[in-house]
């Protein structure tokens, strides 16, 4: 079964079908930059745009990265406030003329990676973490996702983490792997104080440099880089969409 995966982020949006039984995609990616100011009217034209580049008429999975529900986005961390409160997943249907589910660009990639990535198989209590532009969460107990859990707005001291640890924060503040891995584990540290989690999964665009800071990682939970890397997005969106097919 072929759904389209559509992940909007601050700089790209990307679509690629995705073969939804075996995590793959199925045709190569497809990219346009994120127009600037992100309204929600100049997105939604850009995703119809890229199903349009797709000639595509069945079912697609989306992500944002925001609270998204009952079909709103209700926060807007790094992108245009007009999303507020809007009924973002009725605006994009009506512009693409196809089904469409909305959800949080973490919990698509946590999705992802619960099924066909790092997380396979592993019951108990997972916590995956993106690190980009914000820092995203998904949290899953055996299996089963507690959406929208926005665990990079929480405050280590008086600092939001994600203001402090993302991967923005390391390239706009210069910081060295080491200096970087540090405030990621004192976050770490904080998380697995609140949570108890049996494993930590690190994703977005950290994940590929996992070697150059996990040694500054002192947790008791396991750790372990996402494996689906820049394709969970868009993988995990089209797996959730799966539940508008029956
Ligand atoms: C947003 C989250 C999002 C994360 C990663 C945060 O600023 O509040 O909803 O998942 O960035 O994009």
């Amino acid at each position: 079964m072929e759904i389209l995966g559509i992940d909007i982020g601050g700089s790209g949006i990307k679509g690629a079908p995705v073969d939804v039984t075996q995590g793959e995609l199925s045709e190569a990616r497809f990219r346009i930059d994120t127009p600037q100011p992100a309204t929600p009217e100049a997105v939604s034209d850009t995703v119809a745009k890229i199903v349009q580049h797709f000639e595509w008429g069945g079912l697609i999975g989306c992500t944002f990265p925001a609270i998204i529900k009952h079909g709103r986005t209700l926060s807007a961390a790094n992108v245009d406030d007009g999303w507020i409160g809007l009924e973002a997943e009725k605006l994009l249907r009506q512009k693409t003329g196809c089904s469409l589910l909305l959800l949080n660009d973490a919990d698509a990639a946590g999705i992802a990676e619960m099924e066909f990535g790092a997380g396979r198989g592993r019951d108990g209590i997972v916590m995956v973490l993106t690190f980009g532009t914000g820092i995203g969460s998904a949290l899953f107990l055996n299996g089963e996702l507690v959406p929208n859990t926005e665990l990079g707005h929480v405050f280590l001291g008086s600092r939001e983490a994600e203001q402090w640890t993302s991967d923005r924060a390391r390239k706009e503040k210069g910081l060295k792997w080491k200096q970087w891995g540090e405030r990621v584990n004192a976050y770490l540290q904080h998380l697995e104080f609140l949570f108890s989690p049996d494993l930590f999964i690190i994703g977005g665009g950290a994940s590929k440099k996992f070697d150059k800071f996990a040694r500054s990682i002192n947790i008791n939970a396991d750790i372990q880089p996402a494996q689906l890397l820049n394709d969970a997005g868009i993988v995990g969106a089209a797996m959730a969409a799966r539940r508008l097919a029956n």
